[in-house]
């Protein structure tokens, strides 16, 4: 396998000390849904000059290392006319890809999902390289319900991961590893413990058959948290401790790097359970970052598709990228919220 060098030293520069990832790949749906709860209508070329404006943030890559992108924006190009891929790298941003064709229900199982994208994967992943695109992400979903999540719904996402992640590694792309157990519904912590460490476990072995290189990829886990309708909620200590205690269980000392999905937590958080997260180092991983909505949220309610508020936007998200910096390194404490947007990231 070509490259595997090259990819190591990828994944490494993905979760650096104090840095993580922008996922900025919502598919043209998500983004839609996004745009319009801040009163934008979603077009092509306001989704452009939207991401645009995440890209060209002064200081973006003080924190953040690589930006996950969704094939549509890394065809698009900046006002300069170069490629968004090309000016991610120039400015010190390392470009990557959401390569997953979404979800579909099982057949024996309709309530729960399978990830779908593998046909044509390879010949996708070739192109991708040539765009100068380094690693891929490829998202699985995990519902936890009554009798759920079923043992074909872990296995068979355990399985397409694995498939999407080999095929990464063999055209020179890091995978990201993202099975997702939801957040939605009344279970408490525990369970969730429970069902992500299945479903961990399920995807390291299938990794392992698959004959991928752990120390070429990283892993893009939920939280251990209690469900959004759970009474009993969790402090960040007890999030950072019971989901340290899952990933000790599974992911193997190999793994160079756990960059955590915000999954529908708030900014503040998310945040604050990375930090608590960081204050348990060290870990034989880095403990770092892949939020999408805890990254963007304060950036599309400041911006709102108006002409003149995109400094306001952009140092909102300076202001959110410089606390999950903070995070990362566990110095995060809640009175940083406070300090006025625009002057903190800088
Ligand atoms: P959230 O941080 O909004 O969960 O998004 C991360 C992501 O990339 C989901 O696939």
């Amino acid at each position: 396998m070509a490259g595997i060098e090259a990819m190591v030293t990828t994944a490494q520069a993905l979760v650096a000390p104090g840095r993580g990832i922008l996922a900025a790949d919502e598919s043209t749906p998500t983004m839609t849904k996004r745009l319009a709860a801040v009163g934008v209508v979603s077009t092509e070329e306001r989704r452009r000059r939207y991401r645009q404006l995440l890209f060209l943030t002064d200081g973006l890559s003080d924190v953040i290392s690589g930006v996950i992108l969704f094939d549509e924006t890394a065809r698009q190009r900046a006002d300069d006319g170069t490629p968004f891929p090309r000016l991610l790298r120039r400015r010190g941003l390392i470009p990557g890809i959401k390569v997953d064709r979404g979800t579909t229900p099982l057949p024996c199982s309709p309530a729960e999902r399978v990830t779908e994208g593998l046909d044509g994967l390879r010949d996708r992943f070739t192109e991708y390289a040539e765009m100068g695109l380094r690693f891929a992400k490829w998202r699985a979903v995990i519902r936890i319900g009554d009798g759920l999540p079923t043992p074909a719904c872990i296995e068979a996402n355990a399985h397409a991961l694995a498939r999407y992640a080999a095929l990464a590694q063999e055209a020179g792309l890091v995978p990201v590893v993202e099975p997702e157990v939801l957040m939605d519904g009344a279970h408490t912590l525990e369970r969730c413990a429970e069902v992500t460490e299945a479903s961990l476990r399920a995807v390291y072995e299938q990794l392992a058959r698959q004959g991928v290189v752990l120390e070429a990829g990283l892993l893009k886990p939920n939280m251990v948290l209690p469900g959004r309708e759970c009474p009993r909620r969790a402090t960040p200590a007890q999030v950072a401790v019971a989901t340290i205690d899952v990933l000790r269980h599974v992911v193997p000392a190999a793994v160079p790097g756990v960059v955590f999905l915000s999954g529908g937590q708030t900014d503040e958080e998310a945040t604050a359970n990375l930090d608590a997260l960081n204050r348990r180092a060290p870990q034989p991983w880095e403990l770092s970052f892949s939020f999408g909505r805890a990254l963007q949220a304060p950036v599309l309610r400041a911006w709102a598709g108006r002409d003149d508020s995109g400094h306001a936007a952009q140092a909102a998200l300076r202001h959110r990228a410089a606390l999950n910096g903070a995070a990362r390194c566990g110095r995060y404490v809640p009175a940083m919220e406070d300090v006025t947007v625009g002057a903190a990231g800088r």
